[in-house]
Order: structure tokens, then C-alpha cells, then sequence
């Protein structure tokens, strides 16, 4: 390995200067009518969600002719399907008879989908094929007029996006350069360990907002202090709304003093390394690199390709935000996609969805070697996981778990919301930390022309 094979990635300054699509120079004042407005709701389904690329789903669901997976969003639906010549297309999931919705399960496969209300049927495709009794209709039907109406997709990455605007940019000008950023941990390869959705009485925007930003993490999420270094993430600010924080893992919060031995909670995550925690006392902040070196040596070992991920990657956490509603966040064998999904009326309650992946060791690796002692990866269930959806009053009593990090910022954000309901709060104040929503949020104003 050369060191230029595992440097840091190409990161873009703090704040985006020019281009015909650079955001508004000032920063944008952050009012409390964006997150409480129906006006402003009904407003973002004119400007914003036509335009922009929405994470839709994943290719797993749509793996085969027939499958299906449906994405509710506001009051939209979006069908997404594969069709019998192996294309995966998207139709907005409303009958063109009288509008009834047509899909109501999450995910499934189907000969043809039907729909429930008078029986007009569609190809996978989407084509109109049946009308019960055609005849009946004098002023006749063609079917060719009255298929599904479809919504652009892409497929990418394991994942599925869908933009309902035709002007929009393409996916890849939409995504720009962190879509390379991503490309090489291999999402495709991982598997969906959990898939989870918890109902939130807030916006989805204070949600988003509160994945934006690392100053609140030393205050709710104590335990980060132990393993990351999130006072010192360093972030990145692109086109179209989208940020990134990269933030080293194995150290520690470097504004408390260091300590002695590696926390419980790194001896932990270092024993799966194949590491002895006790050869780093007094030696804190060299566990990063010897992780770093570990895996980079047993990643062939144990069946992971960790060929294209910087030696950064092995051990740090990135986080891309992704404009408008979805964020992805990669370690070498794991991966979250999290999205905020507007309720369909209420501007103060939302829908906020978590795919946890794993990534399998290859079935090829049969050298363990010396590394016999080292514990087996994460069990990888046999069948996709079923989606499960529960409000945040399961989290907050404990009935429900998303992990503890999100956990505890499903307990406070309900908190933010109704404070900024109130008189005697105007707009937000925020720190350079905080950046990331400020970037966010001059997009925002640039796309509902605030
Ligand atoms: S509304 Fe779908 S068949 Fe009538
Ligand atoms: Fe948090």
C-alpha cells in the first residue's frame, strides 16, 4: 500500500463559492414558521419535493420481475416496481380511473397490480391491460393514455431514487461528488439487518436538522465521548444542500482529559480487532492507527475487500446529509440510511425511517489463520427483515429500541418542536459547528424561494 492509495478523500472547502447554482450569498434566517406552517408544508410539495431526488428505497425489494415496494412520502405514493423485462421503474401509485391508491402494502410481489376499487388493472410496467367491462365506456379508453403516470427513477448503490420533476438535473448532477465518496464502501454488498420507522411529533425538517450538527452529542449522547472525536469532525458543504461530517473513531473527545486505559467500551469494539487493549495503556490516541493497520491486515483474512476504503475509512464514521430528506452514514462493515418522511398533512409530525446494513464476509475466506481467536462477524439473518413502525412514545418507554444514540434524540426532539411554538422564540441562533444546517437551510430557501 502506497500512500497515496489510502489518502484522505477530496473534500470541498467549508462553503461553496460561485457556480450558477451556488446558494444565496447570505445565510438565511431559520424561523419557526418552516417547521409549524401547513402554508409552507404545501408549498415544499410545489418547489422542493418535485425537485429534488428522494431516496426511495432499496434494490433488494425490487430484486425480481414482479416485486414491488411503495413509498409514501406527504401525500404522495410512489409505486416502484420491477417489470418483466428487468427494468425497475417508478409510477405514481394512483389509479387513472378515479385516483383511487392502488398499492397499500409496503412491499410485495404481484402478477400485475390490480386496482382494489373497480378492478382496472396494470402491467408491471405500469401499462393499463384491463378494464372490466370495457364497454361501458362509450366515449372508449385508451390504454395507452391512461397507464400509471411515471416518476423518474434511479438505481444506485443498492438503493433506489425517484424525482418527480422532468426538468429536474439527473440523479448524478443532483448528488454531485459524494456520490463517489460513497462508492467505495460497498453498500450494494451489505445486508439490511433491521429496517425501522418511528412516527415523531415533529417536522421532519427539526429531525434532519438535529442530524446536522455534532454540538449536541457531548450533551444527550455521553457515550460518544468514548470512542469519537465529534468535537473535531471535520465537515464539508456541497451543491444542491447536501453536507458531510467525517469524524475519527477510536480516540477520544479530545477536550476531556485522556485517559489512562481504553474505555470498557473500546476494549470492547478492539477485541473484535484481534487487538489487546492492555499493550495500549498510557497509549490512547495510537489505538486509531494500530485499528487502522489491524484491519487493513485482517480484512483479506476474514473475508472483507477493503481495497478501496482509505486507511481514514477503517477507522473513522462519515455521515453525508443528503438533500432534502436522507442521510447515510458508513463505517467499513456497517451502514445506516436514515430518512425524514413529511406526514401527509400535519407539519408537526413526521415519519423517521432507519436501515441498519451489515456487510458479509465473502464466503471465500478460508485463511483465518492466526486470527483464529478473533470473534465471528455479526450474524446476518437468513431473510429480510420485516419493517417495523412504532411511534415515539415505544421509544421513549423502552418498549422499542433504534439504538441508544437515536433513542436519545428521539426523546428531545418532540421538545424542540414545541418550543419553537412558542412567543418568545424568532429564529435560530447557530455556531460554526452547526454549518451543516445553515447549508442546508440556504438551500431550502433557494428551492421554495424564501
Ligand atoms: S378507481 Fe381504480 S378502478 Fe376505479
Ligand atoms: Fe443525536
Amino acid at each position: 500500500m502506497t500512500d497515496t492509495t489510502h489518502r484522505v478523500p477530496d473534500r470541498v472547502p467549508n462553503r461553496i463559492q460561485g457556480g450558477d447554482n451556488a446558494p444565496p450569498s447570505g445565510q438565511k434566517d431559520i424561523t419557526p414558521d418552516r417547521y409549524l406552517s401547513t402554508d409552507i408544508m404545501r408549498d415544499e410539495w410545489d418547489k422542493l419535493w418535485p425537485n429534488s431526488w428522494v431516496f426511495a428505497g432499496l434494490a433488494i425489494d425490487v430484486a425480481e420481475p414482479g416485486e414491488y415496494f411503495v413509498l409514501n412520502i406527504g401525500p404522495e405514493s410512489i409505486l416502484i416496481s420491477h417489470t418483466d423485462n428487468g427494468e425497475i421503474v417508478a409510477h405514481y401509485n394512483t389509479c387513472q380511473h378515479r385516483g383511487a391508491r392502488i398499492m397499500v402494502n409496503d412491499r410485495g410481489w404481484i402478477k400485475n397490480f390490480v386496482c382494489p376499487y373497480h378492478g382496472w388493472t396494470y402491467d408491471r410496467d405500469g401499462k393499463l391491460s384491463v378494464v372490466p367491462d370495457i364497454d361501458l365506456f362509450s366515449n372508449g379508453i385508451n390504454c395507452d393514455d391512461q397507464s400509471l403516470v411515471p416518476v423518474r427513477s434511479e438505481v444506485w448503490a443498492g438503493t433506489v431514487w425517484v424525482c418527480m420533476d422532468e426538468n429536474a438535473p439527473s440523479f448524478e448532477d443532483f448528488i454531485g461528488p459524494i456520490k463517489k465518496q460513497i462508492e467505495p464502501y460497498r453498500l450494494e454488498e451489505m445486508v439490511l439487518v433491521q429496517d425501522q420507522t418511528v412516527r415523531l411529533e415533529c417536522n421532519w425538517k427539526a429531525v434532519f436538522d438535529n442530524f446536522g450538527e455534532l454540538y449536541h452529542v457531548e450533551h444527550i449522547h455521553p457515550q460518544h465521548a468514548l470512542i469519537f472525536d465529534c468535537p473535531r469532525g471535520e465537515i464539508a458543504l456541497w451543491e444542491n444542500g447536501h453536507t458531510t461530517v467525517y469524524i475519527e473513531g477510536f480516540t477520544v473527545n479530545t477536550r476531556l482529559p485522556v485517559p489512562d486505559q481504553p474505555t470498557k467500551l473500546m476494549e470492547k469494539q478492539m477485541e473484535t480487532m484481534g487487538l489487546d487493549p492492555k499493550e495500549f495503556e498510557g497509549r490512547i490516541l495510537d489505538i486509531r492507527e494500530a485499528v487502522q493497520k489491524a484491519r487493513r491486515d485482517a480484512g483479506p483474512v476474514l473475508g472483507y475487500d477493503y481495497d478501496q476504503l482509505t486507511d481514514d475509512q477503517l477507522s473513522d464514521i462519515v455521515q453525508h446529509n443528503i438533500f432534502p430528506n436522507s442521510m447515510i452514514t458508513l463505517q467499513p462493515d456497517t451502514a445506516l440510511i436514515m430518512r425524514a418522511r413529511p406526514h401527509r398533512t400535519d407539519p408537526s409530525k413526521c415519519y423517521w425511517d432507519k436501515f441498519t446494513f451489515v456487510m458479509p464476509p465473502s464466503p471465500d475466506a478460508e485463511n483465518v489463520g492466526d486470527l483464529q481467536h478473533m470473534p465471528k462477524p455479526k450474524p446476518i439473518p437468513d431473510q429480510r427483515p420485516e419493517h417495523d413502525e412504532f411511534d415515539q412514545e415505544d421509544v421513549i418507554a423502552g418498549r422499542k429500541t433504534m439504538d441508544i444514540t437515536v433513542d436519545q434524540d428521539v426523546h428531545l426532539i418532540r421538545d424542540v418542536q414545541n418550543g419553537m411554538r412558542s412567543r418568545g422564540f424568532s429564529k435560530q441562533v447557530l455556531n460554526d459547528d452547526e454549518a451543516r444546517i445553515q447549508h442546508y437551510h440556504d438551500w431550502y430557501s433557494w428551492f421554495m424561494e424564501l
